[in-house]
């Protein structure tokens, strides 16, 4: 009896498939993850699921899972996936710092490299990194940059990895131990109506709550977002290009940043063609940010030393409130003033648009609501319809090596005494 029903679901893969895994309901070319409940792993069913359901397919994830199982979802080929349900990590600390996918930027490891062509993931769900336990965690810092380390992993809950023509949109994202998003070696990945909240509910703040962080990737667009955190709302590492940041609210972030870049010395680093568009920032430390380090003797400097460029970058109606720096520029950052004079940073920076920064600065660094220091000459930096005020009266706007000073529409003094 039990060989006669082997034999017949054996003529029928999808059946024969949803027989031998009951939590994965099989129906044409759509894969529904049932949840085990009670706390259990879902993590191996969700991977089965995109198994059978990996091209021309639909991934179902409707309901509450918990996952306690690196989700590495590669070779993907015209897959959907609907998320209207929750995906929890679990905060297995002792999981996670080794089994975490390690990426090869910042030390950064993700639960979840979502790879292949033409994805669409969407849905209204929810993506929950349960953070707060890696946040109250003692010495959650320790040891790294980018504050994530391989005996103690941090992950990023979504990495857009190695993939071609992504959509993401209609998520909610909580509680993230890291970057809530990378985006790595990817070309054309668009996420629309994402909404962002890393949020601590003790004592110990949440940490590197990056919204997006951008690595060799080129045409990518994050629109139509807000954006709760405590660190850059989005930030384009080395090698981002053609790059659109539009209709977005911050709060609370380090801002709208392009770097570090040049950190590494013989390291080319480039950045071009990004157009911020419509955003407001608001309690911030920094509006639109540009940070490069200076340049470095050291052949095998890990602070400074980098070449490349950054060109073609334009912010645009960007509404600052309380915001520390709504503008900031600085081609020696991290690096001493002495240093940068004698080494001027290899990270050439032009054709520099800021159109329409409008809003009231923080007061924290007094009346100066623009600071734009360059090591070397800095070309084609123009500024229009600037109206920034600060709380302590009339806003001063700080300029060193801009060589196109006349082409901005406010009056610059020297920085002092070189800062940074
Ligand atoms: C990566 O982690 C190792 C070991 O914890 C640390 O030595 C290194 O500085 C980290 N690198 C970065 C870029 O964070
Ligand atoms: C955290 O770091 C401090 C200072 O380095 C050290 O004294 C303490 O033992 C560390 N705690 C843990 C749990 O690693
Ligand atoms: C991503 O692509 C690179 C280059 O092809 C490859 O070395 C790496 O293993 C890929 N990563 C993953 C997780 O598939
Ligand atoms: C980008 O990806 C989207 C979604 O897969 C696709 O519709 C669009 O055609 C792609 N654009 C280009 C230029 O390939
Ligand atoms: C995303 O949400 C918007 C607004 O609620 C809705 O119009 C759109 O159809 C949704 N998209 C998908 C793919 O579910
Ligand atoms: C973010 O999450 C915190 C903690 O759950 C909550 O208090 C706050 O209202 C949330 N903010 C938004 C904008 O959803
Ligand atoms: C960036 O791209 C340039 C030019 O292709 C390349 O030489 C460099 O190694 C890349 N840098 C990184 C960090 O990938
Ligand atoms: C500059 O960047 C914008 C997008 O921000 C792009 O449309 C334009 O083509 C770029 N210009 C050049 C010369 O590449
Ligand atoms: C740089 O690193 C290489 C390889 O580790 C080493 O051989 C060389 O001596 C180092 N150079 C300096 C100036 O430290
Ligand atoms: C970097 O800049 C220094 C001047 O600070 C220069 O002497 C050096 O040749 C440059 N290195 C490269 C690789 O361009
Ligand atoms: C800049 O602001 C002015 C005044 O509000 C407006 O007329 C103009 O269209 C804005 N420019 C852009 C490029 O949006
Ligand atoms: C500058 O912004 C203030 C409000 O912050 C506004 O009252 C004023 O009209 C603006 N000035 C210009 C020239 O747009």
């Amino acid at each position: 009896m039990k060989a006669t029903c082997l034999a017949i679901l054996s003529v029928l893969p999808g059946l024969a498939f949803a027989a031998s895994n009951p939590n994965v309901q099989v129906d044409g070319s759509t894969c529904r993850v049932v949840p085990l409940g009670g706390g259990q792993d879902d993590g191996p069913n969700i991977l089965d699921a995109f198994s059978t359901c990996s091209s021309g397919a639909t991934v179902v994830l409707d309901s509450y899972y918990v996952v306690n199982t690196v989700l590495i979802t590669t070779g993907l080929q015209d897959v959907s996936v609907e998320l209207s349900g929750t995906v929890q990590y679990t905060p297995n600390i002792a999981y996670w710092s080794p089994n975490s996918l390690y990426l090869t930027f910042q030390n950064a490891t993700t639960y979840w490299f979502f790879s292949g062509d033409n994805l669409h993931l969407y849905g209204g769900g929810t993506i929950d990194g349960n953070g707060q336990v890696w946040w109250d965690y003692p010495n959650k810092t320790v040891g790294t940059a980018g504050g994530s380390s391989t005996t103690f992993a941090r992950p990023v809950p979504l990495t857009v990895g190695n993939a071609t023509n992504v959509v993401v949109e209609n998520i909610t994202q909580i509680g993230s131990p890291f970057w809530n998003n990378f985006v790595y070696q990817s070309q054309n990945v668009t996420y629309r109506n994402i909404h962002i909240n890393t949020t601590s509910y003790s004592s110990n703040a949440a940490a590197n709550s990056d919204g997006w962080d951008i690595y060799r990737s080129s045409y990518v667009t994050i629109e139509d977002s807000t954006i709760n955190n405590d660190d850059d709302c989005v930030a384009l590492k080395p090698n981002s290009t053609d790059i659109i940041v539009q209709n977005v609210y911050c709060n609370g972030s380090h801002g709208i940043s392009v770097g570090s870049l040049g950190q590494y010395a013989g390291v080319t680093d480039i950045v071009a063609n990004f157009f911020v568009n419509n955003v407001s920032m608001n309690n911030a430390e920094n509006g639109a940010r540009i940070k490069a380090f200076g340049g470095n003797p050291d052949p095998n400097s890990t602070a400074g030393g980098g070449l490349g460029y950054v060109k073609n970058v334009t912010f645009q109606n960007l509404q600052v409130y309380n915001v520390d720096y709504p503008i900031y520029l600085d081609q020696c950052y991290d690096t001493s003033a002495s240093m940068c004079a004698e080494y001027p940073s290899n990270m050439t920076i032009s054709d520099i648009h800021y159109i329409n920064i409008t809003g009231i600065s923080s007061g924290n660094e007094g009346s100066v609501v623009a600071f734009l220091e360059c090591s070397t000459e800095c070309e084609d930096i123009t500024a229009t319809g600037t109206n920034l005020t600060s709380p302590s009266g009339n806003a001063t706007y700080l300029c060193q090596n801009i060589a196109t000073e006349s082409q901005l529409d406010f009056g610059c003094r020297a920085p002092s005494s070189s800062s940074s």
